[in-house]
């Protein structure tokens, strides 16, 4: 049966109209008016905006991490996304120094395949580039869709590669038409200041934040670009957290290198005080980079609205207070890295951003979707209402209010980062390919119903029909 969105008012990147949408076959099949018939399923969004579903670029789902693993998995992460406004997810396929990649990409198909309830792609972390894996990586491109390279500058001795390893991934990126992600923070200075703030004694979370300071993060951030623009490369440098990196993408944005930035809600409405907390209560607020005092959020939100930042991730890594924080209770070192955000990045974005006038209606939908599916290689499929897309569609109350709380998200992880915050403006229904996942704030997805995105190469559009091919694995 076709389905109609009628009385809504449908916002692009680009535009913003009143039109009714025709869905058949999980695609968007017409856009106009009085195009309804009396056999058709009629969704009144009355009231509403009518958004592409976003596309959340960075998440941890289900991932071993600080000897623990992050309490979302791909069921209660997706279904937590899809209540936010999501419906395509793309997580960290996390590899080891020689391991096969085939291995790492076959485990987290394994995590994801019968518990994803909207579409989702994986992003490949690079560990080691030698010639065993510069033999596996076009076979990752071509056989996986995986278009995109995750190099870490820091976390030392876990995760943390080299700059011959970033240099070649970027050369390797450009010859194979990927995108390679960094992590930019300089780990070996983290490495010195953080076993010197344990010997002093400073074990509180805050020292997180102090040892792993804001220049720390624009130096690699400038490292990386610069490798970027000598290896005539492309560059997307996750979660920046500060004025610093940011002075460093447009640096190098303005001499013309390929270098796009990701911001994250924590970043935007979050500061250090928080990890001062009492009672261990700051480990909630533990993230890489840290948290940063208050005056970078609205460089943040600058950058946004000025194009210096292009989109807005979640870094989603959830660890519960209880039992996986409190791991690092005498040693700031030891408490896992990350949060819960993946439900509220939407909201927050919406409401702080467009409801306070930092940003137009149409760089939401840019920042959320529109930007981060051309990048990482799943426009026009996905990211924008037009004909022939997938049906991936959010209809937004932009008038809700709503009180943030653990108590009500529908995450698995024991607590909220931004527990009490006031947001306006809330999805209300929401559909992948077409079916409803989310319908009038209830769940009516279904586990597993998720299909495995193959992406274009960087630079493509996924309009190459046999880089569109959705895999059920
Ligand atoms: O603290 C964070 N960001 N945890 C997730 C892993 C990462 O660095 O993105
Ligand atoms: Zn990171
Ligand atoms: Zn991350």
């Amino acid at each position: 049966m076709r389905k109609v969105i009628q009385n809504g008012v449908i916002v692009t990147a680009a535009d913003t109209y009143e039109a009714e949408i025709i869905i058949e076959g999980g695609k968007i099949v017409a856009i106009g008016t009085n195009l309804a018939t009396s056999s058709d399923e009629v969704i009144d969004a009355k009231g509403c905006y009518v958004f592409p579903g976003a596309i959340d670029p960075h998440t941890h789902l289900d991932m071993p991490f600080g000897g623990t693993v992050t309490k979302d998995d791909f069921e209660s992460g997706t279904i937590a996304a899809a209540f936010g406004g999501t419906t395509t997810v793309i997580d960290f396929c996390l590899t080891q120094k020689g391991k096969p990649i085939q291995d790492a990409i076959e485990t987290w198909h394994a995590k994801s395949k019968d518990k994803a309830v909207i579409d989702y792609s994986f992003h490949l972390m690079i560990s080691e580039i030698n010639e065993d894996v510069l033999a596996q990586l076009p076979v990752v491109i071509d056989n996986e869709g995986i278009t995109s390279f995750k190099v870490f500058m820091a976390y030392k001795n876990v995760f943390q590669a080299d700059d011959e390893t970033l240099f070649r991934t970027l050369i390797t990126a450009r010859e194979l038409g990927a995108l390679v992600m960094v992590h930019a923070e300089n780990g070996d200075v983290i490495d010195y200041l953080t076993k010197k703030a344990l010997a002093d004694g400073n074990t509180d979370p805050i020292y997180h934040a102090l040892t792993r300071p804001p220049e720390i993060e624009g130096e690699a951030t400038g490292r990386a670009a610069q490798l970027t623009g000598l290896a005539n490369s492309q560059l997307y440098v996750v979660h920046v957290s500060c004025g610093d990196a940011v002075e460093k993408i447009a640096e190098a944005r303005n001499k013309g290198f390929d270098v796009w930035g990701e911001t994250c809600p924590q970043y935007l409405v979050l500061d250090q005080t928080y990890l001062e907390k009492p009672n261990f209560e700051g480990a909630k607020y533990v993230w890489s980079p840290p948290l940063r005092e208050k005056h970078h959020q609205e460089l943040l939100w600058n950058a946004l609205r000025n194009g210096q930042l292009q989109t807005l991730g979640s870094d989603q890594c959830s660890f519960d207070f209880n039992g996986q924080k409190d791991l690092g209770r005498g040693d700031f070192t030891k408490i896992p890295n990350g949060g819960p955000t993946i439900e509220d990045r939407v909201s927050i974005l919406f409401s702080e951003g467009v409801k306070k006038g930092r940003i137009t209606l149409n760089q939401f939908v840019d920042i959320t979707s529109t930007r981060i599916s051309k990048l990482f290689g799943l426009f026009p499929h996905k990211g924008t209402i037009a004909v022939g897309a997938d049906a991936d569609i959010v209809i937004f109350d932009p008038n809700i209010e709503r009180v943030i709380s653990a108590s009500t998200h529908h995450l698995a992880v024991d607590y909220s980062a931004f527990e009490g915050m006031k947001v306006t403006g809330e999805p209300v229904s929401v559909l992948s390919r077409g079916e409803f996942v989310v319908k009038d704030k209830q769940f009516v997805g279904k586990p597993g119903r998720g299909h495995y995105i193959k992406r274009a190469k960087y630079g493509e559009l996924r309009g190459d029909q046999d880089q569109l091919e959705e895999l059920s694995y």
